[in-house]
């Protein structure tokens, strides 16, 4: 799975060597980032002139927190490709003006004519990015309260369930859905069912993920536990 999203965004990027890469972070990608590094390291693939531009970050979290999603991207894929530092791009997690933080991120996916290829993960409960059920569709990068279950699923990287932070900002769904095309990555018997419900259910904010649906171009890989109830 890793492998397959990894090699359509290193077309991406042979094809269109300053591609515009909306990524993600959590468990999912991280094959995605090592398949990477490693073809960037034979030299097949060149991040010289790639953007990169993330979909969340923490409300809260200093860069060098090693639970932001700055962190995180850093050390996963950022430090060990040719990506020039200053090409990528997260929300600031210390920003003093959360809705001047939002509209400065949303001015550099415009300065940057759009995402080209948008990495997607989908959260127990069909979140993406950091929009939960119930999340409008029309919306920009905000900054968005977790819900109960989200906490739950990510203080498995925290020392303390009460120090996971409370709101992120997320690039909206409306962001999300302007990326020219998208490749959403699950993995896990555990995501089967959402799965479905994002894709053979109703198209509803209660589902956020279900409104990729809609888009044009979406491109699904999963292992064979994710996908056992689509097939
Ligand atoms: C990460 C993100 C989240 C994750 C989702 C799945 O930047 O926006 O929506 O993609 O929570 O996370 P994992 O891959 O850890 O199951």
């Amino acid at each position: 799975m890793c492998r397959k999203a990894a090699r359509i965004l290193s077309a991406q990027v042979v094809l269109k060597p300053g591609s515009v890469l909306g990524l993600a972070t959590g468990s999912t990608p991280l094959g995605v980032y090592k398949w990477l590094a490693e073809w960037c390291a034979a030299g097949d693939v060149d991040f010289s002139e790639a953007v990169s531009i993330n979909l969340d970050e923490y409300v809260g979290l200093a860069p060098d927190n090693p639970q932001s999603y700055r962190y995180y991207m850093d050390d996963n894929f950022f430090r060990h490709v040719n990506i020039k530092p200053e090409n990528t791009h997260l929300p600031n997690g210390l920003a003093s003006g959360k809705a001047e933080e939002c509209a400065r991120y949303d001015a550099v996916i415009r300065a940057h004519n759009g995402i080209d290829m948008q990495l997607l993960g989908i959260g127990h409960n069909g979140h993406i990015g950091f929009n939960e059920p119930g999340a409008v569709f029309e919306m920009d990068t905000h900054c968005a309260p977790l819900t109960e279950s989200t906490i739950s699923a990510n203080s498995r990287f925290f020392s303390d369930e009460s120090d996971v932070p409370r709101f992120a900002y997320t690039m909206g769904i409306r962001t999300i859905m302007r990326a020219r095309y998208i490749v959403l990555i699950v993995s896990g018997a555990g995501k089967a069912q959402i799965l479905k419900d994002a894709f053979t259910g109703p198209v509803t904010p209660q589902v956020p993920a279900s409104v990729l649906q809609l888009h044009g171009d979406v491109i699904l890989a999963g292992d064979e536990e994710a996908l056992s109830l689509l097939v």
